[in-house]
C-alpha cells in the first residue's frame, strides 16, 4: 500500500495507473511546449480559458436554455451563457447562436436533425476531396439516413466546381446543401451554389469548422450574408476555445430558431460540458478584443509557409492561387497512394514537429496519402510571423529533402521555439503561458 497526503492509502498497482495518465500528460504537453504544433484542426487556449476549463462547472448540469432549466443550482451558469450566447451573435454577426453543442461534429448532427428528416436529399463535398466524414455516409449523414450527391470537384482552385455544383442541385432537388471541408484552402463561391440551392428549396448549411475563427476576423469569406442558413464549426481549430461546437444562424424565423435549440437539447446532448461552454464564453470575450488580427497574422503566416516550402523545393498545392486563403498548406511528398506522406509525418515527428499526412487529389486511400496538411494557427498564437515561418520550412527542409538526423533537428526546433512560449491575442493574465504541463 502507498500512503497518499492525508489519511487515504491505495495500492501500488492502481495507483501506479493514474500516475501513469499523469507522466502522459506531462510528456504531452512538453511534446507541444517545445516542438511545433501543425495540425490544422488544433490550437492552445489563453489561461483565462484553461482557468474556466478546470473550474467546478465541470462537474455540473444545466439542461435548458438560460431562465428555463431542469435543474437547481444554474442562476450562476444563466450569466455565462448568456453573455455567451449576445457575444456569439455578435462575433459571428448572427441573428441565433447555441453554444451547447459539445463538438463541430455534434453541430452537424444537430443541423441536420433540424434541417432534413430521413430519406431526403443532401449535397455535399466528397471526403476524396476533403469534405468531413460528418459529411459522408459513414459519418452524421448516414446517421440521419440522408440521400447523399457529392459535387464535382475542381482540381486547379482546389473548391467545389461553381457549375457544375449549380448544375447537380438544380438536377436533384436536395434538401440541404452541405458546403465546406476540412482540407480548405479557399472560400467556396457560395453566392452562387446558394441562389442555386434557394432556387429549390434548399436550405444552405455551411460547416465552417476549421474556418471559423477566420469568418470571425474577417479574413475568409462571411457565410451568413452570402446564402448560409445555418453554419456550425467547432470551437477550437481556427476559433481559439476549448474543445466544442457551435450552431450559428441567420434565421429569425423563430420556430426554425426553436428547431435549431431542441436539435442540440434533448436532440444530441444532455449534460454538454460546462466548463467548456465557459471556457468558449471567456474565448469569445477575447477573439472580440483581438481576432481580426489573430485571423489576419494567421492567414499571412499560412500564406508565408507555403511561399517558404515551395521556395525550399517543396511541392506545395495551388501555387496558382498562392497556395493559400486560410490556415492551412497542403504539400505532396510523392506518387498517389504511395504513403509517402505518413513518412514525412513520422519524419518529422521524430524531430519535434506534430503534422498529420493526408489525402490529395488522386489519392484514394486513407492510409497511404501523399500527402501533409499544415496549420499555422497555433504558431501564430505564440507569436511567429514571416520569419519565423522562412525557418520552419528551413527545418521541413532539413528533414525531407536533405534527410538530416530528426534527433539533431529536434534541438533546433527547441531552440527555435524556446522564444515562442507566450500566449498572444489574449486577456493578460499571471500564468500566461499557453504550454499547461
Ligand atoms: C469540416 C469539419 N467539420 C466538422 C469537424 C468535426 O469537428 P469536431 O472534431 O469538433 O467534432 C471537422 C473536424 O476536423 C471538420 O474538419
Amino acid at each position: 500500500m502507498a500512503e497518499i497526503p492525508g489519511s487515504w492509502k491505495a495500492s501500488e498497482e492502481h495507483l501506479a495507473k493514474a500516475n501513469a495518465v499523469i507522466e502522459a500528460t506531462k510528456a504531452s504537453g512538453n511534446l507541444y511546449r517545445h516542438g511545433l504544433g501543425m495540425i490544422a484542426s488544433e490550437n492552445i487556449v489563453s489561461p483565462m480559458v484553461q482557468k474556466v476549463v478546470c473550474s467546478d462547472l465541470h462537474g455540473r448540469y444545466a439542461e435548458g436554455l438560460p431562465g428555463k432549466r431542469y435543474y437547481q443550482g444554474c442562476d450562476d451558469f444563466d450569466t455565462i451563457e448568456s453573455i455567451g450566447i449576445d457575444l456569439a451573435k455578435k462575433v459571428f454577426s448572427a441573428e441565433f447562436a447555441n453554444i451547447q453543442s459539445i463538438s463541430g461534429t455534434v453541430s452537424n448532427i444537430a443541423a441536420l436533425k433540424a434541417l432534413a428528416k430521413p430519406g431526403d436529399k443532401i449535397t455535399a463535398v466528397s471526403t476524396a476531396d476533403g469534405g468531413h466524414i460528418s459529411h459522408a455516409r459513414m459519418g452524421a449523414v448516414g446517421l440521419r439516413d440522408l440521400d447523399l450527391s457529392t459535387y464535382p470537384w475542381d482540381i486547379d482552385r482546389m473548391e467545389p466546381d461553381v457549375d457544375g455544383s449549380c448544375k447537380l442541385i438544380r438536377e436533384i432537388k436536395p434538401k440541404v446543401c452541405l458546403i465546406g471541408q476540412s482540407v480548405f484552402l479557399f472560400p467556396t463561391p457560395l453566392k452562387e451554389i446558394a441562389a442555386a440551392a434557394h432556387e429549390v428549396g434548399a436550405q444552405v448549411m455551411y460547416d465552417g469548422a476549421h474556418v471559423l475563427g477566420l469568418i470571425a476576423g474577417g479574413q475568409f469569406q462571411d457565410p451568413l450574408r452570402e446564402g448560409a442558413d445555418i453554419m456550425t464549426g467547432s470551437s477550437h481549430k481556427t476559433f481559439p476555445g476549448p474543445q466544442g461546437g457551435f450552431l450559428l444562424s441567420s434565421t429569425t424565423d423563430e420556430k426554425m430558431q426553436r428547431q435549431l435549440n431542441n436539435a442540440i437539447f434533448p436532440g444530441t446532448c444532455s449534460s454538454y460540458h460546462l466548463h467548456h461552454v465557459a471556457g468558449k464564453v471567456v474565448a469569445l470575450a477575447e477573439f472580440e478584443e483581438y481576432g481580426e488580427s489573430y485571423a489576419r497574422d494567421i492567414v499571412q503566416n499560412a500564406r508565408a509557409l507555403g511561399e517558404s516550402l515551395a521556395a525550399e523545393g517543396f511541392d506545395v498545392l495551388a501555387e496558382g492561387r498562392n497556395y493559400t486563403a486560410s490556415h492551412q498548406v497542403l504539400t505532396r511528398h510523392g506518387d498517389v497512394d504511395s504513403g509517402a506522406g505518413a513518412t514525412a509525418a513520422q519524419l518529422l515527428e521524430d524531430a519535434g514537429i506534430i503534422t498529420n499526412m493526408n489525402m490529395l487529389p488522386g489519392d484514394t486511400k486513407a492510409l497511404k496519402p501523399s500527402g501533409l496538411r499544415l496549420g499555422v494557427q497555433e504558431l501564430t498564437r505564440v507569436g511567429m510571423g514571416k520569419n519565423e515561418m522562412a525557418e520552419v520550412a528551413r527545418l521541413f527542409a532539413k528533414v525531407l529533402i536533405e534527410h538530416q538526423d530528426p534527433d539533431k533537428i529536434k534541438l533546433q526546433v527547441k531552440q527555435l521555439k524556446s522564444s515562442f512560449q507566450t500566449i498572444r491575442y489574449c486577456f493578460n493574465d499571471d500564468n500566461q503561458s499557453g504550454y499547461v504541463l
